[in-house]
């Protein structure tokens, strides 16, 4: 009687898991990836919303947009920021690897701007594209192994020669390694790195037309 009670307990329990299976099947899936048009209309109305209120020493949006713009070009990757802040830059670059297929690794040394750009990436969308390490750079881009297809240096201005040494043999064929506040303003923090950069041999230099008064240097590798 036991024996037969089990059995029916078992088959009870086999009917309701294929059950289960096949309702789990027919149910109507979320798409796996957001559509292009979903995600640009995410982080545009974003972008758009969030414009005029950046307030930690964030890139302005023409500077982003020069970013995303070059990452696209380029088609690049594998992506490293350093100097996150609150994210503003964080969220072009990511927008843009979205449509790459790539992803970026940016740094924060304060937790505080780490924990906002975090935030900040889950509103814009871009969260899924980023890593965001909360680490002093001087240590960690050292550590980072790369390649790196883009770079976007925006941190202490001081430390601009030492990240390009840092990062320079990492950098992959066609790469571009970019650095804000290059404008006459900052000469006096960024000349050293300005003249190094300019020298490499077998790497293009220019400014970045159409940025903001703070400037843009891009530095490119050949293919
Ligand atoms: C100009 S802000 C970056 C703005 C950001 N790219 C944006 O547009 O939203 C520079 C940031 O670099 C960070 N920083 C400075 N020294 C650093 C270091 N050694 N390691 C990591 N982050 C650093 C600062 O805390 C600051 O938030």
């Amino acid at each position: 009687m036991g024996g037969a009670r089990r059995i029916a307990g078992l088959l009870a329990v086999c009917v309701w898991l294929a059950l289960v299976t096949e309702a789990q099947a027919q149910a109507p899936r979320a798409p796996a990836m957001r559509t292009t048009a979903e995600l640009d209309r995410k982080v545009q109305a974003f972008l758009d919303a969030e414009r005029d209120k950046w307030d930690y020493l964030n890139v302005p949006y023409q500077d982003g947009k020069i970013l995303h713009d070059l990452v696209l070009e380029g088609g690049h990757k594998s992506i490293l920021e350093i100097g996150t802040s609150t994210g503003h830059s964080t969220v072009w670059l990511a927008w843009a690897a979205a449509k790459t297929g790539g992803r970026v690794v940016t740094i924060e040394i304060d937790r505080g701007r780490h924990e906002r750009a975090l935030a900040n990436l889950r509103r814009a969308g871009v969260a899924e594209y980023v890593d965001a390490r909360l680490a002093d750079a001087h240590e960690l881009v050292k550590l980072l192994p790369g390649p790196w297809d883009f770079v976007f240096q925006d941190a202490d201005k001081e430390w601009y020669l030492q990240y390009f040494r840092d990062v320079e043999a990492k950098m992959a064929p066609g790469g571009c390694y970019t650095a804000h506040n290059v404008a006459r303003l900052y000469a006096r923090q960024v000349t050293e790195f300005l003249d190094y950069a300019r020298k490499r041999p077998g790497v293009s230099f220019r400014y970045a037309e159409g940025a903001s008064g703070q400037g843009i240097s891009i530095s490119c590798w050949a293919r």
